[in-house]
């Protein structure tokens, strides 16, 4: 159930997917995102065992909901998009939690891993804090947690009708360190590429 949200970094941004969740299905089902979900199962097998109840932090339609649960683990997807909560329920057949990042309501220690592909830099700067500490609190002992997200110099505001927070991988490290986690890898996106053709900063983080 989607706590009422004022905040118009949340409305303009949930406004834009739910008016655009079809194009934006039929636009990314195909993506091969398959080295950020290694990153997450392949860390999490040496800390916990499987299967892994997973968190898709801002799962969009389903697509990796779908895979999770193909691989043999247990997703739960959590979105604020009304139209995407309803494509990832048809898709994945599993939980799917309709919820603001800025309002968040999470059991405490339910997950082994949260997986945030492409969705933590739609937090504002100010409020990641928060969100980090509520991540934390919602993985158990040795959970991990993957994200995704363009990089930038420290800068945020409206691209069009959705809000972005562009950190380089200091920025973000800062963040979840004062949070309680810590950087156990990362790299950059796509593969093979000079750095200045890598927009995306990919991060695996421990709990503690
Ligand atoms: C770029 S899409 C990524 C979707 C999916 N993880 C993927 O990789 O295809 C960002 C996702 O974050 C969700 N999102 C953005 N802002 C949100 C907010 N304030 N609360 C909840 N979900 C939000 C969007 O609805 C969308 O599903």
């Amino acid at each position: 159930m989607l706590r009422p949200c004022i905040r118009p970094e949340s409305r303009r941004t949930l406004a834009h997917y739910d008016a655009h969740a079809e194009s934006f299905w039929q636009g990314t089902r195909d993506h091969d995102v398959s080295q950020n979900l290694d990153a997450l199962l392949d860390t999490l097998a040496g800390r916990r065992s499987p299967p892994f109840r997973i968190l898709d932090f801002g799962c969009g339609p389903g697509r990796d909901l779908a895979e999770l649960a193909r691989r043999g683990h247990l997703p739960t997807g959590l979105d604020g998009a009304s139209r995407f909560v309803k494509m990832a329920r048809a898709h994945a057949r599993c939980e799917v939690l309709h919820q603001d990042f800025l309002a968040l309501d999470l059991p405490t220690e339910a997950f082994d891993g949260v997986f945030c592909n492409a969705s933590l830099f739609h937090v504002p700067r100010a409020d990641l804090p928060r969100v980090f500490a509520e991540l934390h609190a919602t993985l158990a002992a040795r959970g991990v947690l993957f994200c995704s997200n363009p990089r930038g110099d420290d800068v945020e505001g409206f691209q069009g009708d959705r809000y972005g927070c562009f950190l380089q991988l200091e920025g973000w490290t800062e963040l979840f360190v004062d949070a309680g986690f810590t950087l156990l890898s990362h790299y950059y996106r796509p593969a093979n590429r000079p750095r200045a053709e890598q927009p995306w900063l990919a991060m695996v983080l421990g709990r503690g």
